[in-house]
C-alpha cells in the first residue's frame, strides 16, 4: 500500500522533535483516560517507538506491518468517543460516537445480518448438495468481506471483537498505530503533514478518500462482490449514489457544521463519488474478467449484475421501445453494461470507457483476456454537474441524472438558496416517475408509449426542465 515514494519524509528540525516529545507526554496523560486493559495485552509498538518511527521514513517503514485491528470497544471509553450524548465542549467530536453508531449506524448491525432469517435463506438458495467445504468456506469469506470485515487473525488485536460488524477502524483505519499519536496536541500537525495516513489513519474528512472507502463494500472489490447469483438468491442489488447513500447514513459527525464550511460539499461528494464507484467497478471487472482468464471453477462470466438489469428483466410486450431504440450504441439484444456507474462518466472517458464498453456488450461471452487488457488503460473523468442532461438510455441512467440534479438542489440551499416550491414540485414528479410501482421490483411501463407522460423523451424532457430551474435558481 504505501512505498517509500509516497511516504513523505518528515525534516527532523527542532519543532518536529519538540512535538515528539509532546506526544509522548500527551500520549501517558491520555493514556490516564483510557482504561488500561485496552492496552495491557496487545501494547503495539511503544510511544518511543513511534516517536521514532515518525522521525525517520525507513523506522516508518519497518513499522508498517499491516496495523492491526482494535476493534470499536478501544475507542468506546466515555471520555472518548462512548459519552451518551454530544459534548459541545469539544471542538473536533461529538464525543459519542460509539453510542451513535451502535444506536442508529444500520453498519452496527450487518454482523447480526449474516445471522438473520434472510441470510440464512440466500446461502440456502446458494448452496449445492455438490459444493466442497472449500467452496462454502469462500462464500462465507464473501459475506464477511462486507458484513464484518474482520481482517485476518494476525491483525486482531487482544480487544478486538468478533461480533464487532462494520466499525470505526473499517472507514478510519486499522488504529494499532494512530490510537496512541490521535489523541495528543500533535495530532493535527501529522494530519497536516501525511504522518497520520502513514501510521494507518485514513481521512475521511477528505471526500475523495471517504468516497472510495464507502466504495469498496458498497460497490465491491477483489473477493467481496455481491453478484447476480447472490440478488437471485435474495440479496439487494447494490445500486450505491455516494450523494444518496451519504444522506441515508446517519451523522456521528458534525455535518452541519461540515456544510457550512463548505457549501459545495454536496457536488463534491457527487463527483467524487462517480470517480470512486466507476474506479471500483473497474477494478471489480477487472477481478473478475482475471478470474474467468484463469478459467477458474467459481468464476461466472460475464457477471450479469455489471449490466442493465432491466435490459432482461421486464415485460414481454409488443411493440416495445426496446425493439426500435438502441440505446447509447448498444447493439440491439443485448444490455447494455455498466448503465449504473458509468452512465455520467462515459461522455467524459475519452475513448477508452466506450471502447470497453463496446467489448462488453459486442458478444455474449466477451473475451475475458482482451477485457484485461483493456481495463488497464481506462481514465475517468466527470462532466461538469451543470452540464450533463441528456436523453436517458434506460432507468439507471435517468435515475444517475435525477440523483445529480437533487445534489445540485442541495448544494444551492447549503449556500443560502431558499425553498423554491416549483423546485420541490418538480424533483417530486420525477422522482414518483422514476419509482416502482407497489409490488414491483423493477420500472415497469418507464419509458413505454401506454404510459402517459413516460416515454424516454418526456423524461428527458422532465430532466432538462428541472436543470434549467436550477440554472435559474443558481443566478438569482
Ligand atoms: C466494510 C463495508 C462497508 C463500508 C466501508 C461502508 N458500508 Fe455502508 N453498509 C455496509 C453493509 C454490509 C450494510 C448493510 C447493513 C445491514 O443492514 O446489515 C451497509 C448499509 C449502509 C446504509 C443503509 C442502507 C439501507 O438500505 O438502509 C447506508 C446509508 C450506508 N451503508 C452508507 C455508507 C456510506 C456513506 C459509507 C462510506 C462513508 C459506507 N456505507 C461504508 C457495508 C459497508
Ligand atoms: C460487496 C459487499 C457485500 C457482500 C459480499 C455481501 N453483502 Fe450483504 N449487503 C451489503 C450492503 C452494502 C447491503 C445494504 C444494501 C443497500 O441497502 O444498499 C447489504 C444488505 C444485506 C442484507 C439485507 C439487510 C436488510 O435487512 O436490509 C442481507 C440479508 C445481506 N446483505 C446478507 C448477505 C449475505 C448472506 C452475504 C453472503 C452470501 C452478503 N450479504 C454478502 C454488502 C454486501
Ligand atoms: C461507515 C464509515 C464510518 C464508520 C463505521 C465510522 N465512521 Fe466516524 N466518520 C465517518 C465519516 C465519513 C466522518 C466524517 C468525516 C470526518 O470528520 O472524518 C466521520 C467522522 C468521525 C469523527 C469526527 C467527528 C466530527 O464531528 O468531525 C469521529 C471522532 C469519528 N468519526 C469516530 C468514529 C467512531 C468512534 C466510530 C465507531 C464507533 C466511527 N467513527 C465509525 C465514517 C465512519
Ligand atoms: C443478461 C440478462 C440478465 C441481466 C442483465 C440481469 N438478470 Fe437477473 N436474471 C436473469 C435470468 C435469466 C434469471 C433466471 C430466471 C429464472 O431462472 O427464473 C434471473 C434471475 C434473477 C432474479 C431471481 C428471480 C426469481 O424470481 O427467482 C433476480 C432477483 C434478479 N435476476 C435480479 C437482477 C438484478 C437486480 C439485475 C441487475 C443488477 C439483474 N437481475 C440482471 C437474467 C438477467
Amino acid at each position: 500500500m504505501f512505498t517509500k515514494a509516497t511516504l513523505r519524509m518528515p525534516s527532523r528540525d527542532n519543532n518536529r522533535i519538540l512535538q515528539s516529545i509532546l506526544a509522548i507526554v500527551w500520549f501517558n496523560v491520555a493514556l490516564m483516560f483510557v482504561e488500561r486493559d485496552t492496552f495491557a495485552a496487545d501494547p503495539g509498538p511503544s510511544v518511543e517507538q513511534l516517536a521514532m518511527a515518525i522521525d525517520s521514513a525507513d523506522g516508518l517503514l519497518a513499522t508498517l506491518r499491516p496495523q492491526k485491528f482494535l476493534g470499536a470497544r478501544s475507542c468506546a471509553a466515555s471520555a472518548c468517543h462512548g459519552g451518551i450524548d454530544p459534548d459541545p465542549r469539544f471542538p473536533l467530536s461529538r464525543r459519542n460516537e460509539y453510542v451513535h453508531w451502535l444506536d442508529q449506524d444500520p453498519h452496527s448491525r450487518s454482523f447480526q445480518t449474516l445471522e438473520s432469517a434472510r441470510s440464512k435463506a440466500i446461502l440456502q438458495r446458494l448452496s449445492r448438495s455438490t459444493d466442497s467445504e472449500a467452496v462454502r468456506a469462500s462464500r462465507l469469506a464473501n459475506c464477511y468481506g462486507c458484513h464484518n470485515p474482520q481482517p485476518d487473525q494476525s491483525r486482531r488485536g487482544a480487544t478486538y471483537y468478533e461480533r464487532d460488524s462494520v466499525s470505526c477502524e473499517v472507514c478510519h483505519g486499522a488504529s494499532e498505530q494512530w490510537i496512541g499519536p490521535h489523541v495528543t496536541q500533535a495530532w493535527p500537525g501529522l494530519k497536516q503533514t501525511g504522518d497520520a495516513a502513514a501510521l494507518g489513519f485514513v481521512e475521511t474528512e477528505n471526500i475523495s478518500i471517504r468516497a472510495k472507502a464507502c466504495a469498496q463494500c458498497h460497490v465491491g472489490s477483489a473477493g467481496r462482490e455481491v453478484n447476480h447469483d447472490l440478488i437471485a438468491a435474495g440479496h439487494p442489488a447494490l445500486k450505491f449514489e455516494m450523494t444518496a447513500y451519504h444522506a441515508m447514513l446517519p451523522k456521528h459527525w458534525r455535518d452541519e457544521e461540515e456544510r457550512k464550511s463548505n457549501s459545495q460539499l454536496e457536488i463534491a461528494l457527487w463527483k467524487d463519488g462517480q470517480v470512486a464507484c466507476g474506479e471500483a467497478a473497474i477494478n471489480l471487472l477487472a477481478w473478475r474478467a482475471s478470474r474467468a482468464k484463469e478459467e477458474l471453477p467459481d468464476a461466472v462470466w460475464p457477471e450479469f449484475a455489471e449490466y442493465d438489469c432491466y435490459a432482461c428483466h421486464h415485460d414481454l410486450v409488443h411493440p416495445s421501445w426496446r425493439q426500435t431504440n438502441s440505446t447509447s450504441g448498444t447493439p440491439l439484444g443485448m444490455p447494455a453494461w455498466g448503465s449504473w456507474y458509468f452512465s455520467r462518466l462515459m461522455s467524459k472517458a475519452g475513448e477508452d470507457l466506450p471502447q470497453l464498453a463496446k467489448q462488453m456488450q459486442g458478444s455474449f461471452r466477451p473475451d475475458p483476456a482482451s477485457i484485461v487488457r483493456s481495463v488497464d488503460s481506462v481514465q475517468l473523468a466527470v462532466p461538469k454537474i451543470d452540464a450533463l442532461v441528456a436523453l436517458p438510455s434506460n432507468w439507471d441512467d435517468a435515475t444517475q441524472q435525477y440523483l445529480a440534479l437533487v445534489a445540485m438542489e442541495q448544494a444551492q440551499r447549503d449556500s443560502g438558496k431558499i425553498d423554491d416550491s416549483e423546485l420541490t414540485a418538480s424533483i417530486t414528479s420525477l422522482r414518483q416517475r422514476l419509482a416502482f410501482p407497489q409490488r414491483y421490483d423493477s420500472p415497469k411501463g418507464l419509458f413505454e408509449q401506454s404510459e402517459p407522460g413516460a416515454t424516454r423523451g418526456d423524461v428527458h424532457k422532465s430532466l432538462s426542465e428541472l436543470m434549467n430551474q436550477l440554472l435559474r435558481r443558481g443566478e438569482q
